[in-house]
């Protein structure tokens, strides 16, 4: 048998920022087997409950910083970024300064055209329920910074994808008065 015949086809990469307990992920590489979806996970614990789900061959689960990973990946060579309730350190309005950094390689190190799907929530930092003249207004806030950094909106969503699921997704969608939603669609065209 000829190499190219045992070497897998996959065609695409995607990255998952902060995967957790990695059942997004795992759920999209069973749909599409075409795809290298690498998660990148800092915290030993969800990274072991990741890698006990099914084996896939095109999932891998890397523990690690997703600052120093993909700094470490060439530029133009992810056709796409997913990041799932990041952390505040690394979406936080008050703490854009010290995340903006991090995205601008996020954007360098897609392909183009690439994509980055971004799901985030707004809180109310008395936890009371999140009005909707301070979700627009967040709305706006956010589109701009990533469109400051290059990126392109394609796609702006209320709410979560319906067909992810995850320890942090499940138990947001529980309370949805003070925990809103946004899934964002961004492209480096
Ligand atoms: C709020 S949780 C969301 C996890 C997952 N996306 C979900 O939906 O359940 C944020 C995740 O990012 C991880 N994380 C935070 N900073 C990280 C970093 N620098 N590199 C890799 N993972 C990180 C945390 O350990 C945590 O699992």
């Amino acid at each position: 048998m000829s190499e190219p015949d045992i070497v897998p086809p996959h065609t695409r990469t995607i990255v998952e920022l902060g995967s957790g307990d990695g059942r997004v992920l795992h759920a999209l590489a069973q749909k599409d087997p075409q795809t290298v979806y690498i998660g990148i996970e800092v915290d030993a614990g969800q990274c072991r409950q990741a890698k006990a789900l099914d084996y896939l061959q095109n999932l891998f689960i890397t523990q690690g910083s997703f600052e120093d990973l993909v700094a470490k990946m060439p530029n133009g060579s992810i056709d796409g970024f997913i990041a799932v309730l990041p952390d505040p350190s690394y979406i936080d309005e008050k703490k854009e300064e010290q995340w903006r950094p991090f995205y601008k390689i996020v954007y360098a190190k897609l392909k183009s055209p690439g994509a980055f799907r971004l799901v985030t929530e707004i809180t109310d930092e008395l936890l009371q329920p999140v009005g909707r003249d301070e979700f627009d207004r967040w709305t706006v806030w956010l589109l701009e910074t990533f469109r400051s950094l290059g990126f392109q909106v394609a796609e702006v969503t209320e709410g979560s994808p319906e067909e992810y699921s995850s320890r942090c997704l499940d138990q947001f969608r529980g309370d949805p008065e003070r925990i809103k939603m946004l899934t964002v669609d961004f492209v480096k065209p």
